[in-house]
């Protein structure tokens, strides 16, 4: 149902690789709500093909951008100002890659260079995407900044990797550009941090149904879907989110809150008290 809450607004939406994508929902929902906006994307993900369907679907143009490559984040504003006839009143970072993630590597065993892309491609992105904007003065006055981010930052997920330093920096540099940005501009940057979602990111992490599962049956609410987590940055996106800035928003049915839940008191623990003596004699 649409309450044409971001009517007139023109944006930037990062990171739809296929229609499980947490952007893609977002692009969906800001197409309902009367926004006109930009796809965009890295090479790679051009290549596979599925945005280009969202594009048709919302209406939308296509432009290529590495988010860790300034370069292309300039053409980027540059481009979406000219095509959408005026300056960006919000953005979606929805971007998240680990090497080390990806090859399966120990947290005890990294590569310092794939550590160095992670951070780089999941949270520095964010600097170079609000530095950018600010240096073309790409942003009209309230606009809105969204990035999005995981627990991890805060509490230790043992096989999310250095995906939870990124997180944490991610997090970080959302406050520290707030602030300049609020100062400057009026713009307003957060996070929020969303459950465990079932897309390609969110699987690509080891141990990832027992993360989505235990979650689920942590939450009161139970785990937030990706079209719920678009609702919400829809409303962060809109007018009537104006004075919400530099916070890191828990999207996660009450997660982040809790300690134990019935449930899990219930269906999980069958534990005798004796797994770390069990552990140390194995
Ligand atoms: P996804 O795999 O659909 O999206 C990740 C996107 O990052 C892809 O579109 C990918 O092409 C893009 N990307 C990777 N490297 C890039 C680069 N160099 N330049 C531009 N784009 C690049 O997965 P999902 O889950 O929708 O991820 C979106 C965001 O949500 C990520 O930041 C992720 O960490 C975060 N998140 C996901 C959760 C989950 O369980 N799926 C939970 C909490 C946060």
């Amino acid at each position: 149902m649409s309450h044409n809450l971001l009517k007139g607004k023109r944006g930037i939406i990062f990171g739809a690789l296929d229609e499980n994508s947490i952007a893609w929902k977002v692009a969906e929902r800001a197409k309902e709500e009367g926004a006109k906006f930009v796809l965009t994307n890295a090479p790679v993900a051009l290549r596979k093909g599925d945005i280009f369907r969202l594009a048709e679907k919302t209406g939308s143009e296509v432009i290529s951008a590495d988010v860790t490559q300034v370069d292309d984040l300039e053409n980027l504003f540059q481009e979406s100002m000219r095509l959408l006839g005026g300056k960006i009143d919000f953005i979606l970072h929805s971007v998240g890659m680990s090497p080390n993630v990806r090859k399966g590597l120990h947290y005890t065993e990294l590569d310092y260079n794939y550590m160095m892309k992670t951070l780089d491609v999941s949270a520095i992105s964010l600097h170079k995407v609000l530095q950018t904007a600010l240096h073309l003065d790409a942003m009209n006055e309230w606009g809105s900044v969204v990035a999005l981010s995981y627990i991890a930052a805060q509490r230790t997920f043992s096989s999310y990797s250095d995906m939870a330093q990124a997180k944490a920096m991610l997090e970080s540099i959302a406050r520290s550009f707030g602030y300049h940005y609020g100062k400057r501009k009026k713009v307003r940057v957060n996070t929020v941090s969303q459950s465990p979602t079932i897309t390609t990111a969110g699987q690509g992490v080891g141990g990832f149904n027992a993360f989505y599962t235990y979650a689920n049956c942590m939450s009161p609410l139970g785990n937030a879907s990706s079209a719920q987590c678009a609702d919400y940055c829809i409303t962060l996106f809109s007018d009537l989110t104006k004075m919400v800035t530099m916070q890191n928003l828990f999207h996660d049915g009450g997660y982040s809150t809790m300690g134990i839940s019935d449930k899990l008191i219930e269906d999980c623990f069958v534990c005798q008290g004796d797994c770390h003596e069990k552990t140390k004699h194995d």
